[in-house]
């Protein structure tokens, strides 16, 4: 058995950054933790959201388009000063699954420089528009690979009752749920996610505090339940 198959936080992994001006996240070990994942943004609501999770004490991670970025730089800062994570979502939400080697580093690359440009440093995991994936991504993409276990299907149905209803059902302790703050019924549906959460007693926390240490390049996760599921190549 690999070690990386003995469930473990004893086994070293690359260290993500911790952000110095913030408490100690919960320890998921001894909490039921979730990762609230907001894709697409930042846009026009996402200064409403960090209101919002600001209020409820909720830490969550952004997957960002590289396009996005510069036209909403305050939020990215803030992003990051109200101790939330930072990921890739792409340039402009391309299927990478279309594109080459040569081009899906290149549209990583170009949002990650855009990304570092406002806030020092570069998104600590990918996820593949769609969540799309195939050898070729998984190969040219050199972090991990981050998709989700829960969809709110926000995007389609744009009903906020929906979004606190499947987020309920479906959320288990190391869940990763996706949103997208783009749209305005899902930051409205927030109050009532985080409530709805909060009365099964989970903690929220970024993507890096779900995982611990134990994220690996290239690897493809959906929750914190399955540390360990592809390898670029299989
Ligand atoms: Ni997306």
């Amino acid at each position: 058995m690999s070690a990386l198959l003995v469930g473990g936080f004893v086994l070293a992994g690359p260290a993500l950054p911790a952000n110095a001006d913030e408490p100690d996240p919960p320890d998921c070990t001894k909490v039921d933790c979730v990762a609230l994942t907001f894709d697409d943004g930042p846009g026009e609501h996402t200064d409403r959201l960090l209101d919002i999770l600001g209020e409820h004490d909720a830490k969550a991670t952004f997957y960002l388009l590289g396009s996005q970025v510069d036209e909403y730089k305050d939020e990215v800062k803030r992003m990051v000063m109200d101790g939330h994570e930072i990921g890739s979502h792409s340039w402009e939400h391309a299927d990478l699954t279309t594109l080459s080697t040569d081009e899906i580093e290149d549209d990583l690359d170009r949002t990650d420089k855009a990304i570092n440009n406002i806030i020092d440093k570069d998104p600590v995991t990918v996820r593949p528009p769609y969540g799309a994936l195939n050898d070729t991504v998984r190969q040219a993409v050199d972090r991990p690979i981050m998709l989700w276990d829960v969809d709110t299907l926000d995007w389609q149905h744009h009903n906020g009752d929906k979004i606190v209803d499947i987020a309920g059902k479906e959320t288990s302790p190391g869940s990763v749920l996706l949103l997208h703050d783009i749209h305005k019924t899902t930051v409205d549906a927030v109050p009532a996610v985080l409530e709805t959460l909060s009365e099964d007693d989970y903690e929220f926390v970024t993507i890096g505090d779900l995982f611990q240490e134990d994220l690996e390049p290239g690897t493809v996760y959906s929750d914190a339940r399955s540390e360990y599921t592809q390898q670029p190549g299989d």
